[in-house]
C-alpha cells in the first residue's frame, strides 16, 4: 500500500469509473469535418478512414465498458455531423446520439458529453473557424440545438476540450489544421475565443438544464524547474504553469469566479523545464533531460510516466474549491507491463488525493481502445483493448481487468492476480 494510503482506504462507492473517446477518433467516415478535409489534402500523414466504426459499434463498445465495471463514458458528440452545413442541423445525427445516450442509459454508464473536441464542420473552418468574426454565435448556435435536443440526457458537460493543445497544434507547430506555424499571435487569440466560447455555453446549458455539471477540460502537465537551484528555471517552470494552466482559468472566470460546476483535468505527463530565452521553446519546446532526475520512463510519444504529477496537480487544481474529475489520462504504449504500472501509479495518486480529502468524482482513462491518435494515426496505442484495425475486433488488455477489479472492490490494488493477467 502506498504512502499516506490508509489500510482501509476504498474508493467511493459513488466514484465514477471509465474511459475517455473523441468522435472523430474513433466513430469513422467523419466526412464532413475539417480533420477529414485536411487528411483528404494529403496536409495530414493519416487517414481517420473507418477508424474504430464505433459510429456502428457503439453499442458492442458501451457492453465491454460495462463489463469491465465501468459506470461513466465520456464521449464527444460531432458537431459537423450535427450541422454539416451552416445551419441545417441533420435530424439523423441528433437520432443516432440519442440512441447513443440511451445506450449509455440502460447499461448505467454516466455519460460524460464534449460539444467540442478539436474537430469543428468543414464549413466552418472554412469561413475562418475560431477566428472569424462570427465563430462564437455558430457555436452558441450549436449548443443551443445539443441543450434543446439532448440536454435532458445529459449532466456531465465538457464544452471545449483542452484550448491551450489544439491552439499549440493548429497555430505554433502547425502540424493539426489548419497548420499555421509561429503563429504566437493568433495561438493566444485562439485560445481566448475558445475560453469566451465555454463561457458562453457554460451560461447556455446552466440555463436549461437544471443540474447539469458544465466545464471544459485542459491538459494540465506537471511543471518542474530542471535544476531547482536556478532561479531561471524556476522561472521557466513558473511561466509554463501560467500559460498552459492558469490563464485558461483566468479566462473562463467571470464576476470574480471561474465558470465552472467542476475541473476537468487531462493529465499525461511531468514537464522538466530549463530556461530558453526563446517562446516557443519555453512553453513547448524539449524538455531536460539530465541524469541527475534519475532513472525515468517514457512511453512511444516519448512523454514521461510520472504518476505522482497527477497527485500535485489534483492538490493544485483542489485550490479552486470545485469538484474533479479526471477526465482523461492514459499512455502510448504496447508493452502490458507498462501500462499495468502506469495505471497502479496513477491509481494509487487518485488514493492519495481522496485520501488528503480532495473531493475528486472520478477518473476516466484515455482511451477505451486504441483509436485514432490524431496526427500520429494509429500508430500511438492508447486503449484498455487493443483495436485490430484490419478486423476492427477489440481485446481487453490486462490494464483493463485491473481496472475493473478496483472498481468492483473499492481498493487500491485489490489482488495480485491482475499482475498475472498478462
Ligand atoms: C489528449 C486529447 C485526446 C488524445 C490524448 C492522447 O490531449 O484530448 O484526444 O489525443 O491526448
Amino acid at each position: 500500500m502506498g504512502r499516506g494510503i490508509p489500510e482501509s482506504f476504498r474508493f467511493p462507492r459513488d466514484f465514477l469509473w471509465g474511459a475517455a473517446t473523441a468522435a472523430h477518433q474513433v466513430e469513422g467516415d467523419n466526412r464532413a469535418s475539417d480533420w477529414w478535409a485536411a487528411e483528404e489534402s494529403g496536409r495530414l500523414p493519416h487517414r481517420s478512414g473507418r477508424a474504430c466504426d464505433h459510429l456502428h459499434r457503439y453499442e458492442a463498445d458501451f457492453d465491454l465498458a460495462r463489463a469491465f465495471g465501468h459506470n461513466a463514458h465520456r464521449l464527444s458528440l460531432e458537431w459537423s455531423r450535427l450541422e454539416p452545413e451552416p445551419g441545417v442541423r441533420d435530424e439523423t445525427a441528433f437520432a443516432h446520439y440519442e440512441r447513443v445516450l440511451e445506450a449509455l442509459r440502460v447499461r448505467g454508464l454516466e455519460p460524460v458529453i464534449t460539444l467540442h473536441h478539436f474537430t469543428a464542420p468543414r464549413w466552418f473552418a472554412e469561413r475562418g473557424g475560431w477566428l472569424a468574426a462570427d465563430a462564437l454565435d455558430r457555436f452558441a448556435a450549436h449548443v443551443d440545438a445539443v441543450v434543446e435536443r439532448l440536454g435532458s440526457r445529459i449532466r456531465w458537460w465538457i464544452t471545449i476540450n483542452e484550448p491551450t493543445v489544439l491552439a499549440k497544434h493548429g497555430w505554433v507547430s502547425g502540424d493539426w489544421p489548419p497548420f499555421r506555424r509561429g503563429r504566437w499571435d493568433l495561438a493566444r487569440r485562439v485560445v481566448r475565443r475558445l475560453c469566451a466560447a465555454h463561457r458562453r455555453a457554460y451560461r447556455r446549458i446552466r440555463a436549461r438544464v437544471p443540474d447539469a455539471l458544465v466545464s471544459f477540460a485542459q491538459s494540465i502537465p506537471w511543471v518542474e524547474p530542471c535544476d531547482p537551484t536556478r532561479a531561471l528555471d524556476r522561472l521557466a517552470a513558473r511561466l509554463r504553469t501560467a500559460f498552459l494552466v492558469d490563464w485558461p482559468f483566468a479566462l473562463v472566470r467571470e464576476d470574480g469566479r471561474p465558470l465552472l460546476d467542476y475541473v476537468a483535468v487531462n493529465y499525461y505527463t511531468r514537464s522538466i523545464v530549463r530556461w530558453r530565452p526563446r517562446g516557443r521553446a519555453l512553453l513547448f519546446g524539449a524538455d531536460c533531460h539530465e541524469h541527475h532526475h534519475g532513472p525515468r520512463r517514457f512511453d512511444d510519444l516519448g512523454q514521461e510516466v510520472w504518476p505522482m504529477g497527477l497527485l500535485q496537480v489534483l492538490r493544485r487544481v483542489a485550490r479552486l474549491g470545485l469538484p474533479i474529475l479526471v477526465t482523461e489520462n492514459g499512455i502510448a504504449t504496447t508493452d502490458d507491463g507498462l501500462r499495468l504500472a502506469h495505471l497502479r501509479g496513477h491509481l494509487e495518486a487518485l488514493a492519495r488525493a481522496l485520501a488528503e480529502g480532495v473531493d475528486l468524482r472520478g477518473y476516466l482513462y484515455w482511451s477505451l481502445l486504441d483509436n485514432f491518435e490524431w496526427a500520429k494515426g494509429t500508430t500511438a496505442r492508447f486503449g484498455l483493448a487493443t483495436t485490430d484495425f484490419a478486423t476492427l475486433e477489440r481485446r481487453p488488455r490486462p490494464a483493463m481487468r485491473l481496472l475493473a477489479e478496483v472498481a468492483r472492490t473499492g481498493r487500491l490494488f485489490p489482488s495480485h492476480r491482475e499482475a498475472s493477467c498478462a
